[in-house]
């Protein structure tokens, strides 16, 4: 007996979201049914609908989610019903040539549930991130969800499924950040603020956010950001150069995905000093950077997916932090929603009127 849920469709590109009845099937050997109990709207979901990742449509949306674990199926262990889980877009496959040399947190061949969700009619959806949890109940291969401490509300706990995730492990794991570090991050969206509290849980002695918007600056603040800039009205370079005794950060962290950022961040390192790129670009985009910085100011390039996390160690462990008072995730969440108000929600996204939209479910 499959079930039917309502859930959160990408028809074509650019044309809004809306609600449709989906078909989620039983879970077969290594799968699980998970109850929805609470969803961010994350950008990345707004690039799918943009057609900015695949053209795969339709796409069931949503991938920063909490809920429990309602069937399992056959050979799954480690894993009960009744299981309090946040769902995590990397399930390492430990076969892959990247897990076999000892790098699960790349892995190549993560593993997603092999039966489609479906529209009524039986067009298989596409599930963002290989989740698609904009609805009541979702299918996932079981190492997808990692157990957490039930203690943590979910819209809290669900943001470690992307974006808190993606930003903290951006500074912590990729960046590499240290005790007396400085940082700057650019983009100070859900995403951007996890980087600045996992600059700040890491130790670095400054933490300078970039942005735009002042409201966006006043909540970087919150985070921990010892320094604000908006680019606007001050050239973030110099002025980064300024509040480093003229030398640039240790870690620059884009969080926006433009190439523009890209370049401020290039350019605002110290020596030997790390760009971290989280941002996600449009696939038409191109950057170009003169080939004697590349050389002469050293350091590294890197690109961060998922923040180099391994979601069944990080998962658990942010939630603990947030529930010892170590990681504030109830300030992500700016506004809690129903399932049918996420096109609303992208629009406040775009507007910067929020960090996290979450969609709660009853
Ligand atoms: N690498 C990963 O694994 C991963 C995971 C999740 C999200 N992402 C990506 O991270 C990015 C940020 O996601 P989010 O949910 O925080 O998005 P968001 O829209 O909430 O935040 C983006 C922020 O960038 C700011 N911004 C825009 N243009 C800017 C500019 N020129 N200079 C400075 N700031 C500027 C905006 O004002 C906003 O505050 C997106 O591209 C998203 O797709 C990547
Ligand atoms: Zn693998
Ligand atoms: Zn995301």
């Amino acid at each position: 007996m499959s079930r039917e849920s309502q859930g959160v469709v990408a028809r074509s590109k650019g044309e809004p979201v809306g609600l449709e009845t989906i078909r989620i099937p039983d879970p077969a050997a290594g799968e699980a049914v998970v109850r929805v109990q609470a969803c961010g709207v994350c950008h990345t979901d707004l690039h799918y609908r943009d057609g900015a990742i695949t053209d795969d449509y339709p796409f069931l949306l949503g991938h920063e989610a909490a809920g429990v674990v309602e069937e399992i199926g056959d050979g799954v262990d480690g894993l009960a019903v009744g299981d309090y889980v946040v769902l995590a877009w990397r399930a390492p496959c430990g076969t892959c040539r990247s897990c076999t040399r000892g790098r699960p947190w790349y892995c190549f061949d993560s593993r997603n549930a092999a039966q489609p969700m479906t529209l009524a009619d039986g067009t298989p959806l596409s599930p963002a991130l290989g989740i698609g949890a904009f609805t009541e109940h979702t299918l996932v291969a079981a190492g997808q969800a990692v157990r957490v401490d039930p203690a943590a509300q979910p819209e809290a706990a669900g943001l470690i499924g992307c974006g808190v995730m993606a930003g903290w492990g951006a500074a912590v794991n990729t960046g590499g950040v240290r005790r007396g570090d400085t940082v700057a991050v650019f983009g100070c969206g859900g995403v951007g603020d996890a980087a600045i509290a996992g600059a700040v849980m890491a130790g670095a002695r400054k933490v300078i956010a970039v942005d735009l918007d002042p409201r966006k600056l006043r909540w970087a603040s919150e985070f921990g950001a010892t320094d604000v800039i908006n680019a606007r009205e001050q050239d973030p370079v110099e002025a980064i150069r300024e509040l480093t005794d003229g030398f640039g950060v240790d870690v620059a962290i884009e969080a926006v995905g433009l190439p523009q950022t890209y370049r401020q961040a290039f350019d605002a390192r110290d020596l030997a000093g790390t760009l971290v790129q989280v941002g996600v670009p449009d696939p038409s985009m191109q950057i170009e950077l003169p080939m004697i910085d590349l050389f002469g100011k050293g350091g590294a390039l890197k690109s961060s997916w998922y923040g180099d996390c391994l979601p069944g160690r990080d998962f658990p462990l942010l939630v603990d932090a947030y529930l010892r008072g170590q990681l504030d995730l109830d300030r992500f969440v700016s506004e809690t929603i129903g399932l049918g108000d996420v096109e609303e929600a992208f629009a406040k996204m775009e507007r910067g009127e929020v960090l996290r939209s979450v969609v709660v479910l009853p």
